[in-house]
């Protein structure tokens, strides 16, 4: 790859790993777009110190169709992106509203508005939640439902103007969205995901699951009755 390359949800772990594994040699221009944080910077330095030239942009779940364009406008318009990674998600919302919003509809507004710009590629972070909502995190499941049943949906029709759109659901992943819950079976880490997303590319799917028998996890625990899983699994 040559173009720029955006990480929408700069401060991202496994954003800033999957960024890593696809930009290819320095130079090249990279924009964080994201809420201003330690995190944000430091990622930033990463990149600088690795020889690639950095800009960033403020993005915040709250912002709407009109605001999301002026972002991308202004983060984009001299240098057209090649590659967009969707990385926005949280599991400590306020309010179910607010987790329902920056998880779902924020980022489904937010890749309707990628798809227009006409990247090469965009990978959105999803989760086997969105297949497999669980009570436990249930605004966080629902929210992941909605942009990911919008990822999916736009696959398509962006493949017609020459956009390969890359559903990405992993499990659990060692981060800091995941610090001090215990470690389930088949738990995976950010440079893991960054691997199975390039591998995925680079077979031009269109959706990939992390670990790889994730998947058929999830299709044989939606066979079982609720009531008999364990309460964190329902
Ligand atoms: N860790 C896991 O087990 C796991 C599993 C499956 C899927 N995922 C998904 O993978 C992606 C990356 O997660 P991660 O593990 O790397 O966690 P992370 O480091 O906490 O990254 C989450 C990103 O979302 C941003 N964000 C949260 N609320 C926001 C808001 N209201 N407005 C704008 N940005 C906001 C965060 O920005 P701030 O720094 O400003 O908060 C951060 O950049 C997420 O979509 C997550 O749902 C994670």
């Amino acid at each position: 790859m040559t173009g720029s390359a955006l990480l929408v949800g700069g401060s991202s772990e496994i954003g800033m790993a999957v960024l890593l594994r696809l930009l290819g040699p320095a130079p090249r221009r990279v924009i964080l777009a994201g809420r201003p944080s330690g995190e944000l910077w430091q990622n930033a330095d990463k990149l600088r110190d690795a020889g690639y030239t950095v800009s960033t942009t403020q993005y915040d779940a709250g912002l709407d169709s009109e605001e999301i364009d002026g972002m991308l406008e202004h983060a984009c318009a001299q240098h057209p992106v090649e590659l967009a990674i969707v990385a926005v998600g949280s599991m400590t919302a306020k309010s179910f509203a607010e987790g329902v919003i920056v998880n779902g509809l924020a980022v489904a507004l937010l890749l309707r508005a990628l798809v227009q710009r006409k990247p090469r590629h965009i990978v959105l972070l999803s989760s086997a939640a969105a297949v497999r909502p669980r009570q436990s995190i249930a605004e966080y499941s629902i929210g992941k439902q909605l942009a990911d049943s919008t990822a999916v949906l736009l696959a398509r029709q962006a493949e017609e103007t020459g956009v390969r759109l890359l559903v990405v659901r992993p499990g659990f992943v060692t981060t800091r969205m995941t610090a001090g819950l215990s470690k389930p079976p088949l738990a995976t880490d950010p440079e893991r995901v960054a691997d199975r997303v390039a591998a995925a590319m680079e077979h031009r799917k269109t959706i990939v699951w992390v670990p790889r028998p994730m998947g058929f996890v999830v299709r044989a625990l939606s066979l079982v009755p609720r009531r008999l899983l364990p309460a964190a699994w329902r």
